[in-house]
């Protein structure tokens, strides 16, 4: 079984449903529902890794708090590697506020918390475990996500980027060799300032990408629409499946974590966009963040159906 090494962030969710957001000054009652559920992208990533049957070392900081001793029993449940969770003494476990719509689409506002104070040395003593792949997103700092990336180019690990949540001023030539690089639609946007809405601006954003970033792959997450891969070379988008959409949180962290799988694998990339593209299409048919992320059965399962050879 393949390892992969997650260096990123934990969040407690606060997630409230609604009919609308209110508009800036408005106060709006809602009694839809609310619930306290674990979240953070690298959390919900090293959850799709263990569901989908891969190995997963989760390097991260928690506060020294409730939510962080709730958090790691449920990672320990998972199957995850805890050994390299570090706790904080001082800064609380993150906690992400996040609204969501009929429709399914969020809005998410993260209070980083412990994540902002994940040490280099907490990550090079991760690197102890050997892993086949090293993934990262970019809600813990700058500085550790490029030391990461250092560490793992200095070792010739693959290192692969969830671009999420993205900011302009992102030192995205500091990282070094990235094996797959993929944000979602917004984040393409940030990086590069072009919106992927169609074939050409979707080559645009990833050729712009590729210049911006030492990588291989860039696989630009497009919601409703799929995936767009680029190989330098070649880009074509990868639809995704019809669904009910019940909420998307957590969708673009089960399709990177199951991108990664599948490649480790062997799969072909177009092949294993497409599984990613499946793992997600189940995800966003269900609540919640970690809660809707599936097994590798059922990922199999949902692909066999929809006929992906
Ligand atoms: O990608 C979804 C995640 O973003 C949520 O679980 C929230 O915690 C934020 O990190």
């Amino acid at each position: 079984m393949k390892k992969v090494l997650v260096v990123s962030s934990a969040n407690m969710d606060f997630v409230q449903r609604m009919h609308r957001v209110p508009q800036r000054g408005e106060t709006v009652t809602e009694s839809m529902d609310y619930a306290y559920v674990p979240g953070g992208k690298g959390a919900n990533s090293a959850v799709a890794f263990a569901r989908l049957g891969t190995d997963c070392v989760f390097c991260t900081c928690l506060g020294d708090d409730e939510n962080g001793r709730v958090l790691r029993g449920l990672y320990e449940k998972e199957g995850i590697d805890t050994s390299h969770i570090a706790v904080s003494p001082t800064a609380p476990t993150g906690l992400a506020s996040i609204l969501v719509e009929e429709d399914g689409s969020n809005r998410i506002i993260v209070y980083p918390g412990a994540n902002s104070v994940i040490t280099e040395a907490d990550i090079r003593a991760a690197f102890e475990c050997r892993p086949d792949a090293v993934y990262v997103q970019l809600e813990i700092p700058d500085k550790a996500v490029v030391f990461a990336s250092a560490l793992a180019h200095e070792r010739g690990i693959p290192f692969v980027v969830d671009a999420g949540p993205a900011r302009t001023d992102f030192p995205l030539k500091e990282l070094a060799g990235v094996c797959i690089f993929s944000p979602n639609e917004t984040e393409t946007k940030v990086f590069t300032g072009i919106a992927p809405v169609d074939e050409s601006s979707r080559r645009a954003a990833a050729e712009t990408l590729y210049r911006m970033v030492k990588t291989e792959y860039v696989v630009l997450k497009l919601g409703g629409a799929g995936a767009y891969l680029f190989d330098g070379m070649r880009g074509m988008t990868l639809p995704s499946y019809p669904i009910e959409v019940k909420d998307t949180t957590a969708a673009g962290d089960t399709f990177t974590a199951a991108l990664v799988r599948f490649y480790l694998d062997g799969e072909p990339m177009e092949r294993a966009v497409r599984l990613a593209n499946c793992a997600a299409t189940i995800a966003v048919s269900r609540p919640g963040a970690s809660a809707s992320i599936p097994t590798l059965e059922e990922t199999l399962a949902f692909a066999h159906k929809i006929g992906v050879g």
